[in-house]
């Protein structure tokens, strides 16, 4: 069986050359497909499996690979029995280009070891006072939205969440540190979509580098003043958990998690309080369901206790996950031969998965085009008929480790949101969804109405 050597050097694998014998399409010249994949994804990934099944040959991002679709694959790549399948190599070409040494770009014990050292920022005593750092936030932040002429969701919440980000994750305040660290996270995110991966000065990519440097500059400085500490923000946690022998993770274990961190919790959850608000602004009987579950609560701050008495917006985020997921698409790269829906599939061969086909599989789902948050109900859970038919957090080792907090962070907003304010679009609005950098749907101009 050929093997690729996992250790190669991170940027020099095979082009997939070797991958004539399965159908597809190379897409149109230089961008391959990639222009689809921003502009119309749900279509590519449609086409594809109308006509070629679950496995089909395309080309994103100067890359050649497959496309893979279909629950039972994406069960054997999750759980990846075998070992088959490395996120490193997957994401190298992509986020690795700037996030090189986050836990999502580590595979097996590395990965296992970074899993342990990053647990203790997730766990319920941590979570309890993430949810007191945000409220005053959110407070604050929400309060003004109606003052705002010409209103758009989409920059005010990326605001909040970046004021948040800082404060739970690095345990600082707005003012000039947040502001660089701030520029720094949002240049590397658009770094990430140069098409030109040089470090020439004056493009996106170097700014992007710049940015990755000055953030794992910081936190290596930072590192020793939060050993010992008391800090109560993510950063610190991770700082202060000691390994199995008592001592504490080396430095170079942890400063990539710091932006890793801002990364993976940024666009993911601005994604999902964009569609959120845009379905339940469209169906206000969801709105007002959500809302009464909130004023039964009878308070103006929720606690970490509550969140587990919100069934309504639970079912609402997790519809909103299935018809629009956050992350959109994911890497992987195959170590060794395999096969799949009776393909067979070389050696670092580059593999794409979208957590999209299975979300609306009438098999599984019930009228899948219809938003009905009541899918997920105990009495209809129709996210079980497969283990995975439902994957917007992934699945397996790599299975999204703040997929509560996520939870929690659109309650605890929700709620203020739900009891300042009655929301709604315009009339004759019309939603154009986008792809990337982040899945949403452009421009919703929410009109206000104080309670
Ligand atoms: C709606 C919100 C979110 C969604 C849909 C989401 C989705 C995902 C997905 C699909 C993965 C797996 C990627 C893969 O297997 O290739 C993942 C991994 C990850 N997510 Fe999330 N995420 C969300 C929010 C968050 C938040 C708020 C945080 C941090 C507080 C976070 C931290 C991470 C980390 C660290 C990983 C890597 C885990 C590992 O490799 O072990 N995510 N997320």
């Amino acid at each position: 069986m050929a093997k690729a050597a996992i250790d190669q050097d991170y940027l020099t694998h095979s082009d997939c050359t070797s991958l004539d014998h399965i159908p597809g399409t190379d897409g149109i010249p230089y961008f391959g497909s990639s222009l689809s994949t921003i502009y119309n994804l749900p279509t590519l990934l449609d086409r594809h499996f109308e006509n070629w099944g679950e496995v089909s040959r395309i080309k994103i991002l100067h890359q050649r690979g497959l496309l893979i679709q279909g629950e039972d694959n994406y069960q054997r790549i999750f759980l990846d029995t075998e070992k088959n399948f490395s996120t490193e190599m997957g994401y190298a070409e992509s986020i690795g280009q700037f996030y090189r040494g986050g836990i999502l770009m580590k595979d097996f014990g590395d990965h296992r070891t970074l899993r342990r050292m990053m647990q203790t920022a997730f766990k319920n005593a941590a979570m309890k006072n993430y949810v007191a750092i945000m409220n005053p936030v959110m407070q604050k932040n929400i309060d003004q939205w109606d003052q705002v002429d010409g209103f758009q969701f989409f920059p005010y919440i990326k605001e909040t969440l970046l004021e948040i980000g800082a404060k739970v994750f690095i345990g600082i305040e707005l003012g000039e540190e947040a502001d660089r660290i701030n520029k720094a996270f949002l240049d590397i995110n658009d770094g990430l979509l140069g098409q030109l991966r040089k470090e020439i000065p004056g493009t996106r990519y170097n700014r992007g580098k710049q940015g990755e440097r000055y953030l794992r500059e910081y936190f290596a400085k930072e590192i020793p003043k939060r050993r010992g500490s008391d800090r109560q923000d993510a950063f610190t946690y991770v700082c202060n958990e000691k390994d199995e022998n008592g001592d504490y993770y080396s430095d170079e274990l942890i400063i990539p998690q710091g932006s890793f961190l801002l990364f993976a919790a940024h666009d993911t959850t601005t994604s999902l309080l964009n569609h959120l608000m845009y379905y339940t602004s469209i169906y206000p009987e969801w709105q007002d369901a959500m809302r009464e579950e909130c004023m039964a609560l009878n308070k103006e701050f929720i606690d970490y206790e509550d969140l587990e008495k919100m069934t309504v917006l639970d079912n609402v985020l997790k519809e909103t996950l299935r018809m629009r997921p956050s992350v959109p698409m994911h890497g992987r790269r195959t170590i060794n031969e395999c096969e799949m829906s009776g393909h067979r599939i070389p050696a670092d061969t580059m593999i794409w998965i979208a957590p999209w086909h299975q979300h609306y599989n009438p098999e599984y789902w019930t009228d899948p085009q219809k938003f009905d948050p009541e899918r997920f109900s105990p009495e209809r859970a129709e996210y079980k008929n497969h283990s995975f038919c439902y994957h917007p957090f992934g699945g397996g080792a790599h299975k999204c480790i703040g997929l509560h907090f996520a939870s929690m962070l659109t309650k605890t907003l929700m709620h203020q949101v739900l009891m300042k304010y009655n929301y709604s679009l315009p009339e004759d609005f019309e939603p154009r969804f986008e792809w990337a950098p982040l899945p949403k749907p452009s421009k919703l101009p929410i009109q206000w109405q104080r309670r």
